[in-house]
């Protein structure tokens, strides 16, 4: 697996490279088994002549002041053990000046689907989401990029900027990976109390019941939010959001439009924030 710590390095890799498909998973590393499926989807992809490329680089720009942007884990070894485990032949790990030298100034606006959600509780994440993201395309030059559906208002906007940009990238999303009590694997779960861990299922459990409900019938998005907020909130977290929205648009669902529903989740347990979703099928 090479290890390319500078764009130059990384450009060297690539221009020696014959096969055209690359697939490329960005991470901000701390990486758990939710990554691996991507990285290991990548390499199905890929085949044995296709390359396999991932980023580790917690990006600066999409933390707030007050967020874990300084205590975020980073344990860069073991990250490289993993990639290597699942298969992935190049690993891109810039620093901050290199990705931001002095002097950098342009941003990419996420438009309207970054308003909402996460992006009205977190003003600027989905600028600097946007901007990495376009940065690491612009020096990775993949044919495709996977993404989680974990973060599904972060895969919708990349998909959309893509598009609106004219990226030569496919944009492929790849389910959710849980723990067996259905807890969405996260790098921050690992702040969680053991106390803190075992209250945690609640935020599936109440997207499980509210899935039931809609597939008998309830289509009041009023009704679904409300018995998720009740549930969550039961639990001990503390709900910053439990929408049901349309999955293309992300506004409030009604039945009228007929695009498939997402519900949505963001609650706090103690200082650690986690989200999730399940798109009703
Ligand atoms: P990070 O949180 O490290 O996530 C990297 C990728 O892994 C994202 O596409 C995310 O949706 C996916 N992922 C996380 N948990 C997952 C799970 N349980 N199952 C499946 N996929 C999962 O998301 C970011 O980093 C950053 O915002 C990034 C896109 C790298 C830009 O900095």
């Amino acid at each position: 697996m090479h290890i390319c710590k500078t764009i130059s390095e990384f450009r060297k890799f690539r221009c020696s490279l014959t096969e055209s498909k690359i697939i490329f998973v960005p991470t901000m590393g701390a990486l758990h088994e939710g990554h691996g499926s991507l990285v290991q989807m990548a390499r199905q992809l890929a085949g044995s002549n296709g390359v396999v490329a991932a980023s580790i680089f917690v990006n600066p720009t999409q933390f707030g002041p007050n967020e874990d942007f300084h205590k975020y884990p980073r344990p860069f070894e073991q990250d490289l053990a993993n990639l290597s485990r699942w298969q992935a032949d190049v690993v891109f790990s810039p620093s901050p000046e290199e990705m931001y030298p002095v002097g950098t100034s342009t941003s990419i606006d996420p438009g309207p689907l970054g308003d909402s959600l996460d992006g009205a509780i977190r003003p600027g994440h989905f600028r600097g989401v946007c901007t990495v993201v376009a940065k690491l395309l612009g020096i990775v030059e993949p044919t495709a990029m996977i993404l989680g559906q974990k973060d599904f208002q972060q895969q919708r906007i990349l998909r959309q900027m893509a598009m609106d940009l004219n990226m030569p990238v496919e944009v492929i999303t790849a389910p959710t990976m849980r723990e067996p009590d259905g807890v969405a694997m996260s790098s921050r779960n690992r702040y969680l109390s053991p106390d803190q861990r075992a209250r945690a299922g609640a935020i599936y459990q109440a997207l499980c019941r509210a899935q039931d409900q809609y597939r008998s019938g309830m289509r009041e998005s009023a009704v679904l939010q409300a018995g998720m907020i009740e549930q969550i909130t039961q639990a001990g977290l503390e709900v910053q959001y439990a929408l049901a929205c349309h999955a293309e648009t992300l506004v409030p669902y009604t039945e009228t439009a007929g695009t498939p529903c997402v519900l949505l989740v963001a609650a706090r347990l103690g200082t650690t924030r986690l989200i999730d979703n399940l798109l009703i099928s």
